[in-house]
């Protein structure tokens, strides 16, 4: 398997970055982790964490958003997958429109040439037309949307387990055999 490049952007939801990174760590799996600036606050705020802290705790390869010549952006790299978890509206937006003018917004328009799995966690709410109407365009390209919205069916008791919903979604789409959270076997109901 080739690498992975876990995007974080400044949307709310860094846990979701963090545990994702934590099952690569926990596989074997290589990533590539590049965080934008926004999301330095929301990991801080939401996880007293840091782009470096999540490097140094799961072992990915940290790169800097703004160098746009980094591996995670090149066509000729073995990157399987690019993540954008979680992908704030302004990240949607760029990539919605062709700019690539970070690290994060590059590998995704890279993935979308190249025919990469390109996977979008957005959170927003509510959202605006715009940020529908650019899920819709970029879903159209062949990206899947994973809305950080968990489900209650499987009746979580901690915030952990509605973390582990969105991070079994986004494991199950870039084809990493998981039971990370409950699935749903059809005889609950
Ligand atoms: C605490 C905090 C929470 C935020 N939550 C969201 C959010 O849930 N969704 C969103 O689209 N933007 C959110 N934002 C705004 C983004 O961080 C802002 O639009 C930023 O420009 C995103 O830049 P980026 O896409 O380069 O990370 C939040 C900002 C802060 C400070």
């Amino acid at each position: 398997m080739g690498e992975i490049v876990l995007g974080i952007s400044g949307a709310s939801g860094a846990p979701y970055a963090i545990r994702l990174a934590e099952i690569f760590a926990q596989r074997g799996i290589q990533f590539r982790i590049v965080a934008s600036d926004a999301a330095r606050l929301t990991l801080a705020h939401e996880a007293d964490s840091s782009p470096e802290k999540i490097a140094e705790q799961f072992g990915g390869f940290l790169e800097d958003n703004t160098n746009i010549a980094a591996k995670s952006a090149s066509g000729s790299a073995k990157i399987d997958a690019v993540v954008i978890i979680p992908c704030s509206g302004t990240t949607l937006g760029k990539i919605a429109a062709g700019i690539g003018d970070n690290l994060i917004t590059r590998s995704a328009i890279v993935a979308l040439k190249e025919r990469r799995k390109l996977i979008l966690v957005p959170r927003e709410a509510p959202y605006a037309t715009v940020h529908l109407e650019n899920m819709a365009k970029i879903s159209s390209w062949g990206a899947v949307i994973i809305p950080a919205s968990p489900g209650f069916y499987t009746h979580p008791k901690t915030i952990d387990d509605m973390v582990d919903f969105i991070v079994a979604r986004v494991l199950d789409q870039i084809g990493i055999d998981n039971e990370v959270s409950t699935r749903w076997s059809g005889e609950e109901i």
